[in-house]
C-alpha cells in the first residue's frame, strides 16, 4: 500500500496513551501536538510519518479499530476480552499489568466451591459469565455495575465480584480478598484484520521496533 496512506491509531484515554506514546517516542514516533494539556483536539496528525492518533474511551478502543476506523489499537486485555471484536491481538505491550480475580470476603469462598447459585457483580460481565459458565461450569446471576463494584458484597448486591486487582489495596481496605484468578492482564496491541493485510510491512515494522525495545 502506498506510504501516503495515514495509519490511524486509537488509545485508550488517561494513563495507557501516556505510556503508549512515551513507549512510540523511544522507537523515533512523535506527535508533538498531543503533548499540549490544554487541547481540546480529537484527532492528532504526524504529517511526517503519515500517522494519526486519536484518543477513546477504552471499552471503544476495540470497536474503533473493529470497523477500520482506527487500524491499530491501545487498550487493556481485559477491555479486548469484554468487548470480543473481530481484531488481531499482537503484542503484549507489558504494561498497566494487573490481574481479572473474582473477590469477596473470605467467608464467600466455599460458595465457589460447590457449584451453588451466586450472585456475582462486575463491570465485566462477558468475562464473569465465560468463567463461571465455561470454565468453572458454575450457573451463576450476573449483575452488571459500572464502578466500585466493590461495593457488591459489602452491601449484599452480590456474593462476590469480578474486578480488576491492582495493587490489592481497594480490596483490602474494604476487607476483601482475591478468592481465585480469572486471568493476567496487561496493554495489548490490536490490529484490524484487513489493515495487516494493506499495511502488513508498516505494521510488522513498528512491532519489530517495539518488540526489540522490550528485550
Ligand atoms: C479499578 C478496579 C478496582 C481497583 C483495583 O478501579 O476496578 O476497583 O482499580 O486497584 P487496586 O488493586 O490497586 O486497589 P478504578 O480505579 O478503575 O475505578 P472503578 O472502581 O470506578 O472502576
Amino acid at each position: 500500500m502506498s506510504e501516503d496512506r495515514y495509519l490511524t491509531f486509537a488509545l485508550g484515554k488517561g494513563r495507557l496513551a501516556k505510556k503508549t506514546m512515551e513507549l512510540f517516542e523511544e522507537i523515533g514516533i512523535t506527535c508533538e501536538e498531543m503533548k499540549d494539556p490544554d487541547s481540546r483536539k480529537l484527532i492528532f496528525v504526524n504529517e511526517a510519518l503519515k500517522l494519526r492518533f486519536f484518543l477513546a474511551k477504552g471499552p471503544d478502543v476495540p470497536t474503533y479499530v473493529e470497523y477500520g476506523a482506527a487500524d491499530i489499537g491501545v487498550v487493556g486485555r481485559d477491555t479486548i476480552l469484554e468487548e470480543n471484536r473481530n481484531v488481531y491481538e499482537v503484542l503484549d505491550l507489558g504494561y498497566g499489568k494487573c490481574r481479572m480475580c473474582v473477590c469477596g470476603p473470605s467467608s464467600a469462598k466455599e460458595l465457589l466451591q460447590h457449584h451453588e447459585r451466586i450472585r456475582v457483580a462486575s463491570k465485566y460481565p462477558g468475562i464473569a459469565r465465560d468463567y463461571f459458565y465455561n470454565k468453572k461450569h458454575q450457573t451463576v446471576e450476573i449483575i452488571k455495575l459500572n464502578g466500585s463494584v466493590e461495593l457488591g458484597p459489602l452491601v449484599e448486591l452480590s456474593d462476590v465480584i469480578v474486578d480488576i486487582v491492582e495493587t490489592g489495596s481497594t480490596l483490602r481496605e474494604n476487607g476483601l480478598e482475591v478468592l481465585e484468578e480469572v486471568c493476567p492482564l496487561s496493554a495489548r496491541m490490536i490490529v484490524n484484520p484487513v489493515s495487516m493485510q494493506m499495511e502488513g510491512a508498516r505494521i510488522q515494522k513498528l512491532v519489530a521496533d517495539i518488540r526489540a525495545r522490550q528485550n
